[in-house]
């Protein structure tokens, strides 16, 4: 089979790795891809947001099936694009990718079919918020509506800061069109445990757990950024809340987007927060997380592609998954400044003596090559995964292998996975 997947970060890097050793596969696309990604798939200079450049390249480049790895482009409809050109691509069309780019939509969801999550309203005006604001109870949390790069949600202490945030958000649009509609939610507690889904529609199959440190600094300070490390599984996570979830809140959200019309196919992101009063669903995303897909695809032992193939024919429920025993975990390696202002364009040192070695794996996040030479080129820049037989001596395992990789501006948070040791 031929493959092209779209995007171009470190959890693009671990889907091709992973899809790389499928057996089925003969030869791997990905647009636009980076410099590690080179060394499984053929990089092609299409941006992802090119949807008619993309499908016109599967087309002529008989490509069998397309994997979609952001969430912009699913937002923005590549599915639909790629299907009506009668081409097999892996992810939710535009109608069911809206439980990621929309808040309102995902809130009033749950709401609707009775999936826990923290109360809250929703507004189109900013004059209702803030008056609604009078009357709230504090700290409480304010989420622009639409995708905000991880940034659109605000952690309000009083009615000062959280009307500072409706301005922000609605006024001042500091996220742009996403900031149209807001939602003011209740203020929740509890350790955050990531779960992605494999999911045709119908059926839902739900990987093993991670865990995201979103935070810039260590000890959870600082800046929200897309996630500076991911271990995998989280020991919150157990068998019991597991059953649970899939109970409460998996099937019932497969349930809710059918009985709308919005058939879900693709890889389903629920953001737990595991509260005194259980379980509820923090947010949705419909594709998988990044860096988290850099600790959870390296212990799944299933065909990357079956799995895939299965998703997009309904028959989900032939498939069993497995994962190795061993945890994950994953460092990323930044620019200084990330997610704020940095520099780019510095010499990476030190990649080659991790290449195929067991129990690790380098993926590039944002990375070039210039003259033989692989330079930094965004604010996260590689995600250091290592492999080990319990999650401390992974933790040892990824922290050994960042202290040989170099270059300048490098910056790390020390403490990935620290706090369940
Ligand atoms: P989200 O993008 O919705 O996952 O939110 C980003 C982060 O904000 C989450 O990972 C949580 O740490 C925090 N957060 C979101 N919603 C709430 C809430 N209702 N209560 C407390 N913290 C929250
Ligand atoms: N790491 C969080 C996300 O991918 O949204």
């Amino acid at each position: 089979m031929k493959i092209l997947v779209v995007g171009g970060g470190g959890r693009e890097h671990a889907i091709a790795w992973k899809i790389s050793r499928s057996n089925k596969v003969s030869k791997i696309y990905c647009a636009p891809g980076n410099a590690g990604i080179e060394e499984c798939a053929e990089c092609i200079d299409i941006p992802v947001t090119d949807h008619e450049k993309l499908s016109d390249f599967a087309l002529s480049m008989n490509i069998d099936l397309t994997i979609v790895g952001p969430d912009d482009p699913l937002a923005a409809g590549i599915v639909d694009v790629f299907e009506q050109k009668g081409l097999r691509i892996f992810g939710p069309r535009m109608n069911a990718a809206i439980i990621e780019s929309s808040k309102v939509f995902s809130k009033n969801l749950m709401k609707k079919y009775n999936i826990p999550t923290a109360a809250y309203e929703a507004f189109n005006e900013p004059d209702k918020a803030i008056e609604y604001l009078e009357t709230s109870k504090y700290p409480l949390v304010i989420k622009a509506d639409g995708l905000a790069l991880g940034k659109g949600v605000l952690i309000c202490m009083d009615y000062k800061e959280a009307v500072e945030a409706v301005k922000a958000i609605m006024i001042d649009k500091q996220f742009g069109l996403a900031g149209n509609r807001l939602i003011v939610e209740e203020f929740i507690s509890g350790p955050e445990v990531s779960v992605l889904a494999f999911c045709d529609g119908s059926h839902i199959l739900p990987m093993t757990s991670a865990q995201d440190h979103k935070r810039a600094l260590d000890n959870d300070q600082g800046l929200n950024t897309g996630g500076m490390g991911t271990f995998s599984p989280s020991p919150f996570y157990t068998e019991e809340v597991d059953e649970y979830c899939r109970r409460f809140i998996y099937q019932p959200t497969m349930d809710a987007m059918k009985a709308e019309g919005r058939d879900f196919v693709g890889i389903l992101f629920v953001g737990l927060m595991l509260t005194k009063d259980g379980p509820k669903v923090l947010e949705y995303n419909a594709r998988f997380g990044d860096p988290e897909a850099q600790v959870v695809l390296p212990r799944l032992k299933n065909d990357l592609i079956d799995v895939f193939e299965a998703c997009i024919d309904g028959r989900l429920n032939e498939v069993e998954l497995s994962f190795e025993q061993k945890a994950a975990v994953c460092v990323v390696l930044a620019s200084d400044g990330y997610p704020e202002k940095y520099d780019k364009g510095f010499e990476i040192q030190g990649l080659d003596a991790w290449a195929n070695k067991d129990d690790y794996h380098i993926f590039h996040a944002a990375t070039r090559k210039e003259a033989g030479h692989i330079l930094t080129n965004g604010g996260r820049v590689l995600g250091v995964t290592a492999l080990g037989k319990d999650l401390k001596e992974a933790r040892a395992k990824a922290y050994k292998a960042t202290e040989t990789i170099h270059f300048k501006n490098k910056y790390m948070r020390t403490d990935i996975g620290k706090a369940i040791e």
